[in-house]
């Protein structure tokens, strides 16, 4: 499916930024370079975290601002548990700061919180933050933000097929369109842009399944540093891209081009 809209991609708080004819109805966000970003400035790898929460809110509300309708941030893997017992202490606590500040601040924007990943690993008050976060914001449609936490692309896919054995629905049933309705990301159009800060050029787990026929943006910028304005670089490469999802270019689409 083709989730692009036309929706006027400028509004008032946009007019520096000129007008883009395709906006990404999801995106979806690797947050790379936090400790990169702390390192160049001779800070511990906590204060480069700090300053990747902070930028959330930018990037959150510039991705209002453009009409994109869902973002998906990566903001702790399956496999981050693997870093040091004091990072991963330092995470924790970013996370339930930003609960606790954040939270009313976009649930006053009309943003949507939806949580990806696994409840299972996660302590009990961190569990119970995000499902007052994502009952409270329930009723809200400007944005949904899904936060990828305790999330892996592959985990998901797994439990999935567990709850599709369980439910013994019969193989023939098994089709894409249900397993995408064993997804956390259950009832979502799949990403259209998934950006990677930092230069790496992986997909690390993120949105496995549902990226299949995402584009992708890969920027040197470090995630802390990663603004509206360049927010509109990926955007305005979207834009450049022909979508053929394994198909043929639309001959429309390349008279207009
Ligand atoms: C990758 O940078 C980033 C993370 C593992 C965590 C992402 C978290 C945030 C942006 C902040 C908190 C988010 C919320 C929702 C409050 P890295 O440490 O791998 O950087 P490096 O590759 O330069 O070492």
């Amino acid at each position: 499916m083709d989730n692009l809209h036309t929706a006027a991609a400028t509004d008032k708080s946009n007019t520096e930024f000129p007008p883009l004819k395709k906006i990404p109805y999801h995106i979806g966000i690797i947050m790379d370079g936090n400790g990169r970003w702390a390192k160049r400035r001779g800070l511990p790898r906590t204060m480069g975290h700090r300053a990747g929460a902070e930028n959330l809110r930018t990037v959150i509300e510039s991705a209002v601002d453009f009409g994109v309708k869902i973002l998906t941030i990566y903001a702790f893997s399956t496999e981050n548990w693997k870093r040091p017992k004091r990072e991963i202490k330092g995470l924790m606590g970013l996370f339930h700061y930003y609960f606790d500040h954040e939270l009313g601040e976009l649930a006053k924007n009309g943003v949507q919180l939806r949580h990806l990943g696994h409840m299972n690993g996660m302590s009990p008050s961190i569990q119970k933050k995000i499902t007052r976060a994502v009952e409270k914001t329930a009723e809200n449609n400007r944005l949904i933000l899904n936060v990828a936490f305790n999330y892996g692309g592959r985990a998901e896919i797994v439990h999935a097929i567990q709850r599709i054995v369980a439910e013994n629905i019969p193989p023939e049933a098994i089709t894409e369109e249900l397993v995408s309705r064993y997804l956390y990301t259950a009832g979502q159009p799949d990403p259209d842009l998934i950006i990677r800060t930092s230069g790496e050029v992986r997909t690390s787990n993120f949105l496995t399944w549902q990226g299949a026929y995402a584009e992708y943006y890969i920027t040197p910028v470090l995630w802390p540093d990663f603004n509206k304005a360049e927010l509109y670089k990926a955007l305005q490469s979207f834009n450049q891209r022909k979508r053929r999802f394994g198909g043929l270019i639309d001959e429309e689409e390349l008279e207009e081009s």
